[in-house]
């Protein structure tokens, strides 16, 4: 019973990562599964793919180490996060599809939230600002437009979940209804203060409290599991955001980091104190232990990989995602083109869904090499809005902290000396970029007693590479200017 299996559930695809004893990474699985986009603006997931593709990743990675049930100490789940669901608490069947964190149905009634003032509430509470991108309105729409799912929900045949519920309920086969602090802070529901279930938000918004679930410390129990041949304990659950703020050990206040997948969210700790944000970033809960919650100023942006899978998928100008490098490199350097990839609105700082995306500087000679070249330009220049607005909110007596980075995108060096040079400061790659994993890992390992405490793990946090500004400052400031301008016009549009 030595090892611990990770389960990723994430926007495009379901990873199952086993690490043995000595925390190192033992067999992976993956599986992608559908996107529903049943109209403009909307994004869904099927309910059954979301679960299915976990339990299919994890006996995979299972089989593939030749081992079974019987060698987990334990298991740390990790997901997107703000995705809602709703299904009977008797059959457990959902009532709707699962409403992703990209889907903007809800635009409307935030706004009408917004013109009524009802953000100040919301923001005091939850330290977050009302955008679609959270689970409040989508629940609510849930509750307004399936059949009877109102009346069934006010009578107590109803359950929410993110998620980590979702899947949680679903392991424990409707045992245990329960989420973690970190999902939970991203409803838009919880007051990150108090700790608790907000009753002027879910009194606001219509919602039901009974249809909530319990919230509990990242490394409370879920329940145990039987679905993969043997009793498994559900020991460590986090938002996969903050997951990697624990894979990347990010635990003192002022530590940041920043992960590059379908979008991209920077994290920097904050510690026992909730910084509200005069720059449009959210606060948010980074892990809570013993009840007491650690906080965190997150950027969010929501297209990042987003960008390079668009040149692939809809452009088809590149055929895989490592061709972006080399292409990147061999760009017109007498060509400024800027993509501000605003496909699904802006989100922090700017929170704007009505933008949409725009190239500027195209030129009869503008070909595949500058469009790459400016797609991955546009991950750097949106971390440098978020840093910005961390620097504006959170002064750090040590300066300016070095950023962590992971996620896919970090495998490319072009993009993280982009990184470095727009942003003037060093950026850190980790050895191993599995760090969501490893955070939910590490969550169930340090709590079957399998693996080392907060200090221990920390200090085997190991450097790879330092990526060091080269640009001139000059240069950088007339190209982040030349940035600032883009991203206003796709606002005015
Ligand atoms: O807030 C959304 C985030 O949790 C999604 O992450 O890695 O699935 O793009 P990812």
């Amino acid at each position: 019973m030595s090892h611990i299996l990770a389960v990723d559930q994430g926007t495009t695809s379901s990873r199952a990562i086993l690490f043995g004893p000595a925390m190192e990474i033992v067999a992976v699985a993956q599986e992608e599964f559908p996107q529903h986009f049943p109209r403009s603006g909307w994004v869904e997931h099927d309910p059954a793919d979301l679960m299915g593709t976990v339990l299919s990743t994890a006996r995979a990675a299972l089989e593939k180490a030749g081992k079974g049930a019987g060698d987990l100490a334990g298991i740390g789940i990790t997901n997107q996060r703000e995705t809602t669901l709703v299904w009977d608490r008797a059959t457990g069947r959902p009532v709707h599809n699962a409403i992703v964190w990209q889907d903007r149905r809800t635009a409307p009634l935030c706004a009408d939230l917004k013109d009524e003032g009802f953000e100040e509430t919301v923001t005091a509470r939850t330290g977050l600002i009302v955008d679609p991108y959270f689970s409040a309105t989508k629940l609510r729409w849930i509750l307004d437009e399936v059949e009877g799912a109102r009346a069934r929900a006010e009578a107590g045949e109803l359950l929410f979940g993110t998620v980590d519920t979702w899947l949680i309920w679903t392991l424990t086969e409707g045992r245990v209804h329960a989420t973690d602090a970190t999902n939970a802070c991203r409803t838009m529901l919880y007051d990150i203060h108090d700790g608790a279930w907000s009753e002027e938000i879910c009194g606001r918004l219509g919602i039901p409290m009974a249809m909530l679930p319990e919230v509990r410390d990242c490394d409370a129990g879920f329940g145990t599991t039987t679905l993969l041949g043997g009793e498994v304990p559900i020991l460590g659950v986090a938002g996969d955001q903050q997951a990697a703020t624990l894979g990347q050990a990010c635990f003192r206040p002022g530590m940041l980091k920043s992960t590059y997948g379908t979008g991209c969210f920077a994290l920097l700790n904050t510690g026992e104190t909730a910084v509200r944000s005069s720059s449009r970033l959210l606060t948010t809960i980074a892990y809570q232990f013993g009840g007491r919650p650690t906080y965190a100023l997150e950027g969010s942006i929501f297209v990042a990989g987003a960008v390079v899978q668009w040149l692939r998928d809809g452009l088809k100008a590149i055929g895989t995602a490592a061709e972006t490098q080399g292409l990147a490199q061999a760009a017109d350097p007498s060509q400024e083109v800027i993509l501000v990839p605003a496909f699904t609105g802006l989100g922090a700082p700017y929170w704007h869904p009505g933008s949409r995306g725009a190239a500027f500087g195209l030129t009869r000679s503008t070909g595949p090499a500058e469009l790459a070249r400016a797609a991955l330009e546009s991950v750097g220049f949106q971390t440098r809005d978020l840093l910005e607005a961390m620097h504006a909110d959170w002064t750090d007596a040590d300066g300016a902290p070095t950023l962590r980075v992971d996620g896919g995108m970090v495998a490319n060096d072009w993009t993280m000396q982009f990184l470095a040079d727009i942003l003037g400061a060093p950026v850190d790659r980790p050895k191993v970029t599995e760090t969501t994993a490893l955070g939910a890992a590490w969550l169930a390992g340090q709590k079957a007693g399998v693996w080392p405490g907060m200090e221990e793990f920390a200090a085997g946090w190991a450097l790879e590479r330092t990526f060091t500004p080269a640009m001139d400052e000059a240069e950088r400031d007339r190209r982040y200017a030349a940035w600032k301008r883009a991203v206003a016009a796709t606002m005015s549009v």
